[in-house]
């Protein structure tokens, strides 16, 4: 089944009782057993719902897994992986990893004796370096947030192998439309699906994907002993906004392709960060292992306060957190997504006060490009 056709018939389709075609909404706490232990598969919704369980198999079958989970958001979903872990574990992180991870990484999970080191992970040498004894994992985000740098993630695997490490893989900027880890070696593939899966910005949900039976185990455990699932609503919202994701991540990708354009054109702007341009460092490593570029674009306007000009005065870019959905968001990385980073740090990696971060959306492009132009130029 091709990608397009199994975003419509993957998972589990409409309901087999009354022939509806889109799963039902199963709003149930609990379930009637015929006797003690005797029941339909389902005892409890946080064990396990309908509706949602129609969205872990879906995202499974797009992430070509072996079985998927749904949370209450991107980061639920990031902590059920992490608590996977144990007391004294160290695990290597890519160095611009979303803000929120890097916060729950160092000022939470820290404290109950989990360890991680930061590296930039576009150079695999930087994690065979960060290596130690208690390393029992990798985690990656290609492309990454906001700088848009890529890992190899067959290399990655491959030093995972070899070193009997778990690979994990954040997926929420590719989506499994463009890009499915899993093919390359990833253990555990995470979503922030409030991103382009959902793509409305009506939801706030996490998904992970394992392969194999043993991780699923794991997973499972942690997703109904620590409870932040998913309900049944959110579930099936999310697979509403699924079924049209192929649509609205082709249309996205030529959107921004010529925004880029435009923006390369642009004396004001500098240091534009997109894995589809040949000044890439990634470029060629993101083409072996992803279909598109995505709808995410990084740029220098040269200050703060020109990056606040922009800010205030675009109409159709709307500036909120988040991405991926059918409106245009614009952001700047240092003052929002990514303010829970020290500002050495974010000096570090890069992200300058200056740094507009803008995920393309489905408007006409002549007019964000003129909405653009007239915030920059005011
Ligand atoms: C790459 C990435 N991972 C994880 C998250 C966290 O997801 P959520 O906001 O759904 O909790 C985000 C949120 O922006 C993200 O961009």
């Amino acid at each position: 089944m091709r990608k397009k056709t199994q975003l419509i018939h993957g998972g589990i389709t409409g309901d087999e009782k009354t022939g509806a075609v889109s799963v039902p909404i199963y709003q149930v706490s609990t379930y009637k057993q015929e006797g003690v232990g005797r029941h339909k598969g389902y005892e409890y919704s946080r064990t396990g719902n309908p509706t949602r369980f129609a969205l872990e198999e879906l995202i499974k079958d797009l992430e070509g897994g072996h079985a998927g989970f749904a949370f209450g958001s991107g980061m639920a979903a990031v902590t059920a992986v992490l608590m996977t872990f144990n007391q004294g574990d160290h695990i290597i992180f890519t160095d611009d990893v979303y803000g929120g991870t890097y916060r729950l990484v160092s000022k939470v999970i820290n404290r109950f004796g989990l360890d991680a080191t930061f590296v930039d992970t576009s150079d695999v040498k930087n994690i065979e370096a960060a290596l130690t004894e208690k390393t029992k994992a990798v985690y990656v985000e290609t492309p990454t947030n906001p700088l848009l740098k890529i890992t190899d993630m067959k290399k990655v695997s491959e030093l995972a192998k070899r070193n009997n490490l778990k690979f994990i893989v954040d997926n929420t900027f590719s989506t499994p439309y463009w890009q499915n880890p899993i093919n390359f070696g990833a253990d555990l593939v995470l979503h922030s699906a409030t991103k382009y899966l959902g793509g409305h910005s009506d939801v706030v949900a996490g998904l992970v994907v394992v392969n194999s039976e043993e991780l699923a185990d794991e997973v499972h455990f942690v997703l109904n002993s620590s409870g932040g699932v998913l309900g049944p609503h959110d579930s099936w919202l999310l697979m509403r906004g699924i079924k049209t994701l192929g649509v609205r991540m082709e249309e996205i990708e030529s959107n921004t392709k010529e925004f880029v354009e435009f923006l390369q054109g642009l004396p004001e702007v500098t240091n534009i960060y997109y894995p589809g341009l040949d000044a890439h460092k990634g470029r060629i490593v993101h083409e072996q292992q992803a279909g598109g570029n995505g709808g995410m674009i990084s740029f220098d306007v040269g200050s703060g306060e020109r990056a606040d000009q922009v800010l205030r005065n675009v109409k159709y870019f709307t500036l909120a957190e988040s991405l991926g959905a059918v409106e245009s968001l614009i952001s700047v990385p240092a003052m929002m997504t990514h303010a829970s980073i020290p500002a050495d740090r974010r000096a570090e990696l890069g992200i300058t006060d200056g740094l507009v971060r803008v995920s393309i959306g489905l408007e006409d492009i002549e007019d964000l490009k003129e909405d653009f132009l007239q915030a920059l130029r005011k």
